[in-house]
């Protein structure tokens, strides 16, 4: 796969099939998140593997909200990955505090992505999920309190046969050449 095929081909997989994933292969994303750049190299995040099928169910009843029937599909994710926003260093505690941005945001993001594309490339398809009742998490996975879970991605292998077209801006809208 060409790295335009693999842009391509990543997408919010909310279909899976019952099959469990490898941890390795989890282990494997990880390790694609592990290198993403961040701001003055804080790595400010650690990921939480969950795997084991009870911790999976419970987890997903704290990610489905049958309230407004968001994340259903979480119910038949076979694992998912928490990331959790870590301390960051000094340099980038300043740095944000200096410029005014949200750095540790932006870091968490691009592991996140890293993560997304590597399964992609291996075969997994991921959903990236902002939207979970992040009290419950944190006590099943024992997350202490001073953490934030950012989001979680759920992991497993596509039920789908073939990607989504992409539903994006037009390139003119989301692009300025030599001005705004
Ligand atoms: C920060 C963030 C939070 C998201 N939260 C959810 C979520 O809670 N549930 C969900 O189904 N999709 C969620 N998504 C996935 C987006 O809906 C999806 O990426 C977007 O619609 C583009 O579709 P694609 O990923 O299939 O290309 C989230 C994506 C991001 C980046």
């Amino acid at each position: 796969m060409d790295f335009k095929e693999l842009l391509l081909k990543r997408e919010s997989t909310r279909n899976y099939i019952d099959k469990k994933v490898e941890r390795e292969k989890i282990i494997e994303c990880i390790e694609a998140g592990r290198v993403a750049p961040s701001a003055c190299n804080a790595q400010p995040w650690k990921f939480i593997i969950v795997d084991e099928d009870s911790k999976v169910k419970e987890l997903s009843k704290c990610i489905y909200d049958p309230v407004i029937g968001m994340n259903k599909f979480a119910l038949q994710a076979p694992a998912f990955i928490i990331a959790v926003r870590e301390k960051r260093n000094l340099t980038s505690k300043i740095g944000e505090i200096v410029k005014k941005k949200d750095f540790t945001s932006l870091d968490m993001g691009m592991a996140i992505e890293n993560i997304c594309l590597y399964a992609t490339y291996i075969g997994l398809g991921t959903c990236i999920i902002g939207w979970f009742k992040e009290k419950g998490i944190r006590k099943i996975l024992n997350i202490p309190k001073d953490k934030e879970v950012d989001l979680i991605i759920s992991i497993g292998y596509s039920g789908d046969e073939k990607p989504r077209k992409k539903v994006r801006k037009n390139i003119n809208d989301i692009m300025g050449v030599n001005e705004y």
